[in-house]
């Protein structure tokens, strides 16, 4: 046990789990604890583990299946492999180590490529159509060909199948193909596409407590609507939000809200939603759409426009939404609190709503 303010602090990463013998959860759980300095070659295999009593994965009164434990919130280097052990790779199902990738691939050399990350839950892609929709459109941004898109649904699904992953996510990345190294487009190169799946936990301790974030200024380029294999600003951001005690960033432009390295952020005033239009400055994530419209519908005014970092400091609430983080209350910006003391009443009614969208699939 080390003391919060205790300069050690910094260098710990403590992980417990805690869920009653007799509680349904725990035949789906794993208990550990541990502790272990930063340079111990033992931090590498650990991860935070926390978990509530009556939590809200419990929804329906039902445990989901698999394992649960890990936090993918903040601190979550992925250290554990969740990868499938099949890849769908060139249109054919082969084992990760017969996947081949030039180093001449231009999603290599100029990260000359998009990409999707789907949401899988109990063995179902969640918001399919809206990712193909958005596939698309990078691709025709960037002028990149894709697969036919109506057989990679039915190959992505078989993925998850081949898999045997109930909670995960899919990942597939389709690049402008191999090529000698040169900024001009190739005359004759075929695209590459690549895909896996992930047996990844929600990040139930995140969603529960909410996280800490920090701003910084959006030096992304102006195409940020285009899902490209090309973030390295979003991966520096998110490090340096690590850095400063903090799970993400909360990106602005001028002092115009925008987003987060990778989620959509809404802030509540006045009981309202706002959160910034989707146009070319962010990401129009999948999530964002469906938290408006199960807002619009429990009617909860919803509204997109650009709003201020004074706003965003004076918010009731505020909340991160993504494939992987699915609705994330946010409970302090810049070492600030939002809000009350908390995630928000707003912020917890929507994941209820969210929770139950993704229990009927
Ligand atoms: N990222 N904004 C950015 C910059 C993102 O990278 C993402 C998703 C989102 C949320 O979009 P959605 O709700 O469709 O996931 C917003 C994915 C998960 C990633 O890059 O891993």
């Amino acid at each position: 046990m080390i003391a919060r303010n205790s300069p050690l602090w910094a260098g710990y990463r403590y992980a417990t789990a805690m869920v009653a013998r007799n509680s349904p959860l725990w035949a789906g759980y794993e208990c550990e604890t541990a502790m272990v300095t930063r340079n111990s070659p033992l931090w590498a295999g650990l991860m935070i583990v926390t978990l509530p009593f009556d939590s809200i994965f419990d929804f329906n009164g039902k445990a989901r299946p698999g394992r649960g434990t890990m936090d993918a919130g903040m601190h979550d280097r992925k250290e554990y492999d969740p990868m499938s052990t099949i890849y769908w790779f060139q249109g054919r199902f082969l084992p990760k180590e017969e996947v081949r990738i030039s180093p001449d691939d231009r999603g290599y050399y100029f990260g000359d490529g998009v990409y999707e990350v789907f949401r899988v839950y109990g063995g179902m892609l969640f918001e399919e159509e809206a990712h193909y929709e958005r596939l698309r459109k990078s691709a025709e941004g960037t002028r990149i060909e894709l697969p036919d898109l109506a057989d990679t649904a039915t190959k992505l699904r078989e993925l998850v199948k081949l898999n045997e992953v109930a909670d995960g996510t899919v990942y597939v990345q389709v690049t402008r193909g191999e090529a000698p190294r040169n900024h001009l487009f190739p005359l004759r190169a075929a695209p590459v596409t690549m895909a896996y799946c992930t047996s990844t936990p929600r990040p139930i301790a995140a969603m529960e407590q909410g996280i800490h974030t920090v701003t910084t200024p959006d030096i992304r380029w102006l195409r940020c609507d285009l899902k490209t294999l090309n973030l390295l600003p979003n991966a520096l951001f998110k490090q340096y939000a690590l850095d400063h005690d903090a799970s993400d960033v909360i990106f602005h432009r001028d002092g115009i809200v925008t987003e987060c390295s990778a989620s959509n952020l809404f802030i509540v005033q006045g009981g309202a939603l706002v959160t910034h239009p989707a146009n070319h400055l962010i990401l129009k994530g999948v999530t964002r759409d469906v938290v408006i419209r199960i807002a619009r519908e429990a009617g909860i005014p919803a509204l997109e426009r650009p709003f201020s970092l004074h706003e965003l400091a004076q918010a009731e609430e505020a909340f991160v939404t993504g494939t992987t983080v699915e609705i994330t209350p946010v409970i302090s910006i810049d070492g600030r609190p939002v809000g009350s003391d908390g995630p928000g009443l707003l912020t917890r009614k929507l994941q209820q709503l969210f929770y139950q969208r993704i229990g009927n699939l």
